[in-house]
């Protein structure tokens, strides 16, 4: 295998390399409008948050954990900096990672550069031209690693265990960010349960969870003063009206993020201005000012909390980190 990303996987396949790197297994552009006509048709109107991240929404994203305001990101990254030694010590030597949601690839350096030898890297995700411009780069600093990235919706039936298509080595999941908050309890335990299937009973998951605190700093890291969120929710629309030729009126639609405490999350809704009919790609929609669509939730943990949610699905605990202001927490677990 060369230095450079060795393959992109097929949808028709499970281990094969495909010549055409661009085929990948992410939803396809009529799984997109019929996914977006199910939410738009609800009494509550709903968009699945997984859409926000094209490649402007990956960009706005990464421009997010840029922002003061948004804690989660800069949190973690000093927590896993500070804990590098430990986590590579409960992961061992010759270990594939399995990045699950895998963005820009900064945290995993992180890990890579103070684990002993790890054999493969498998980064999976969504967002198709983001992840093979990070892999790439990361694949030439670090050449020893098998850099294998998969675009695909990691929430969805595949059998990833399968995509890893590793040796013998352990397998560790690695699921940075509290994306598992942008799952309600039913799916993050579905989603775990996953995850440990794909890493197999001894395997082991390092994940990153938001933990509830003081509402002022959830609703500022949602309500940034840049308007930069606000942007990367109305992206959707963007979207929706570039790739399904739907005539949403931008200036009609505002970002709205309270933080709901009876669920424990941070909601995000785009807040119509007017009343309205908007068509999507032949069906038509209809508004009354102040109607939502419900575009996001962000759920918030206490470590308990998380750890019993972790225990439903398959995992024991290992250890847990904290930061001083106990904003975020990292957890090592063990798949039973
Ligand atoms: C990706 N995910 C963990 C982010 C979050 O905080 O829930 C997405 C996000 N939404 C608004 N800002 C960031």
């Amino acid at each position: 295998m060369d230095n450079a990303v060795s393959e992109i996987i097929t949808k028709a396949g499970t281990d094969q390399a495909a010549a055409d790197p661009v085929q990948n297994l992410g939803p396809d552009l009529a799984d997109f409008r019929d996914e977006v006509w199910l939410g738009l048709g609800q009494a509550q109107k709903t968009l699945p948050s997984k859409f926000f991240y094209d490649e402007l929404g990956s960009k706005l994203f990464d421009e997010i954990t840029q922002l003061d305001q948004y804690y989660p990101t800069r949190t973690e990254t000093k927590l896993l900096g500070t804990h590098a030694g430990a986590i590579a010590s409960f992961m061992g030597t010759g270990a594939t990672l399995v990045e699950f949601g895998a963005g820009s690839l900064i945290k995993i350096r992180i890990l890579l550069e103070a684990m002993d030898r790890p054999q493969a890297f498998v980064p999976i995700d969504i967002s198709k031209e983001h992840l093979i411009l990070s892999a790439d780069q990361l694949a030439l600093e670090f050449p020893h690693i098998q850099v294998r990235p998969v675009v695909a919706d990691f929430a969805s039936a595949l059998d990833f265990g399968a995509l890893v298509a590793d040796s013998n080595s352990k397998r560790i999941g690695f699921f940075p960010g509290s994306t598992i908050g942008n799952f309600a309890h039913d799916a993050a335990v579905t989603l775990l349960a996953t995850i440990g299937e794909v890493v197999g009973s001894g395997g082991e998951l390092l994940i990153g969870v938001d933990l509830k605190k003081d509402n002022k700093i959830l609703l500022d890291a949602y309500n940034d003063s840049q308007g930069v969120t606000a942007d990367f929710n109305r992206n959707l629309l963007v979207r929706i009206n570039r790739e399904l030729g739907g005539n949403f009126d931008l200036g009609t639609f505002r970002h709205h993020a309270p933080y709901n405490a009876d669920e424990g999350r941070i909601e995000m809704h785009l807040v119509s201005g007017a009343d309205q009919t908007v068509n999507v790609a032949g069906k038509d929609f209809v508004f009354t000012e102040g109607e939502t669509i419900h575009t996001e939730n962000s759920y918030k943990y206490g470590i308990d909390e998380f750890l019993a949610l972790a225990s439903e699905a398959g995992f024991d605990p290992v250890q847990t980190w904290t930061d001083q202001d106990d904003l975020f927490s990292i957890h090592y677990l063990r798949a039973r």
